[in-house]
């Protein structure tokens, strides 16, 4: 790791994520590495590979058991706590399943969980979202500014995500606390990483001890009272599965309707005709995911594979980068430039394969809620401030201040 800071000469063998002008704008980088080096390299933050092209992400999530899913952060763990995950998983197997599972468990975790995700499931909790995000608009409409992602997109994915698991909503800002201690700035920052895991893990230790003392009809309860292959799933493994859940929803959800409320700031022509023909929601949100798609996942490398020129050995990290993917031309006609009624649009912003996001209606029900109401209540808004915009990058890439203004 000693090249932090140091400024990229080649992207191609010493890519850097948190490259600042990358993370602000990366489609320069990806264009340049699906021409010339679609599985690049970087020694930076612990070594990957990164693959930036539609269908070479597509091939290598089926790459099982040669690709494992049991280390999916873009940045490997510090020494310590990869002892720690090392020791648990020998006692307790997958640490945050179903993410980090392989096949064959894989899917019975899988198929624990996507009862709560079901478009039926997440419509009902629509009126809550729709009625927090009046609350959230009540306090901003009257001052003619606010920054979109800090007190608006951010405030939406932690109380919704909380409501479901049957916990407090009031505590949202903490949920947002320790899932950015984890995944933004634990990325870069290995003690915070451990901090925040541990904050998180001991929060639903408690609450799985209270629900098995006094079980309800809640996820945690249900849980509790599921098999995987005849067993009784473990509370080490129930544990894992909430803290998957609460983090998975939270900064990816409010990075994409951030981006979509920063994009429509900056792009008045696309900002009024949104505002004025409602009809495009669903595709315009289907842009937004594509055009801005915030997640990469990383797989570890099992057996040795060859990929092109790419020759991944055993232990090795690999990137796949879904939101470059998703701006392949090979794939989408006018890959760079938004258009909001894109009839054709596969996009993997949610994963493809057995990994593909499990709370993709969820995030999407957010997002439609989350725009309509602010279209509704402010359609006309604009960048204040555009050099005050700031930008996480990494796992995880949205915008985490917006500021704006609004005629009152
Ligand atoms: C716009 C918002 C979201 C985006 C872009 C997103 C993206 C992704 C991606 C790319 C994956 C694939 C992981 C892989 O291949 O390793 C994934 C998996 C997953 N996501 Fe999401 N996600 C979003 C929102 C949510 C929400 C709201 C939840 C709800 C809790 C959620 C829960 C999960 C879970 C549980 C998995 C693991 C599925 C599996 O391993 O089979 N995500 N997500």
């Amino acid at each position: 790791m000693d090249r932090e800071g140091k400024p990229v000469e080649d992207w191609a063998t010493d890519y850097d994520l948190f490259d600042p002008e990358y993370v602000e704008d990366p489609k320069p980088v990806w264009k340049d590495l699906r021409e010339r080096c679609p599985v690049a390299h970087t020694t930076r933050w612990g070594g990957s590979w990164m693959a930036t092209r539609y269908e070479d992400v597509q091939q290598m999530v089926r790459m099982v058991p040669e690709l494992s899913s049991r280390s999916v952060t873009v940045i490997p763990p510090s020494p310590e706590l990869r002892e720690e995950l090392i020791a648990e998983a020998k006692e307790y197997g997958s640490e945050n399943p179903p993410i980090t599972s392989d096949p064959p468990l894989h899917k019975p975790y899988k198929q624990l969980i996507l009862p709560f995700f079901t478009p039926k499931a997440t419509e009902g909790y629509r009126q809550f979202t729709e009625d927090l995000c009046h609350q959230l608009i009540d306090r901003i409409i009257d001052k003619g500014e606010c920054d979109a992602a800090a007190d608006y997109a951010q405030q939406i994915p932690p109380r919704v995500i909380a409501t479901i698991l049957g916990i407090d909503p009031a505590r949202g800002d903490d949920f947002t606390e320790w899932t950015q201690g984890v995944l933004e700035f634990g990325q870069t920052q290995p003690e915070l990483r451990s901090k925040y895991r541990r904050i998180i893990r001991e929060f639903f230790t408690e609450l799985v001890a209270q629900r098995k003392k006094d079980p309800g009809d809640d996820v945690i309860s249900t849980l509790l009272a599921s098999e995987v292959e005849g067993e009784p799933v473990n509370e080490h493994t129930v544990v894992g599965i909430c803290n998957l859940l609460l983090v998975a929803g939270i900064d990816t959800t409010w990075s994409s309707i951030g981006a979509a409320l920063w994009h429509f700031a900056g792009h008045a022509e696309d900002r009024r005709r949104l505002a004025s023909e409602p009809a495009l929601f669903p595709t315009a949100i289907e842009e937004m995911l594509r055009f801005y798609g915030p997640v990469m996942m990383a797989r570890k490398v099992l057996e040795p594979v060859e990929f092109g020129d790419a020759s991944m050995c055993p232990g090795d990290k690999l990137l796949l980068n879904f939101p470059a993917a998703n701006h392949d031309p090979e794939v989408f006609d006018r890959a760079d430039e938004v258009v909001l009624d894109r009839e054709q649009n596969r996009h993997v912003a949610f994963g493809i394969g057995i990994h593909r996001c499990a709370g993709s209606n969820l995030a999407r029900m957010e997002m439609d809620v989350a725009l309509r109401i602010w279209f509704e209540r402010i359609p006309e808004f604009e960048l204040s401030d555009p050099d005050a915009v700031s930008w996480a990058g990494g796992q995880v890439r949205g915008p985490r201040s917006i500021p704006v203004r609004f005629p009152t």
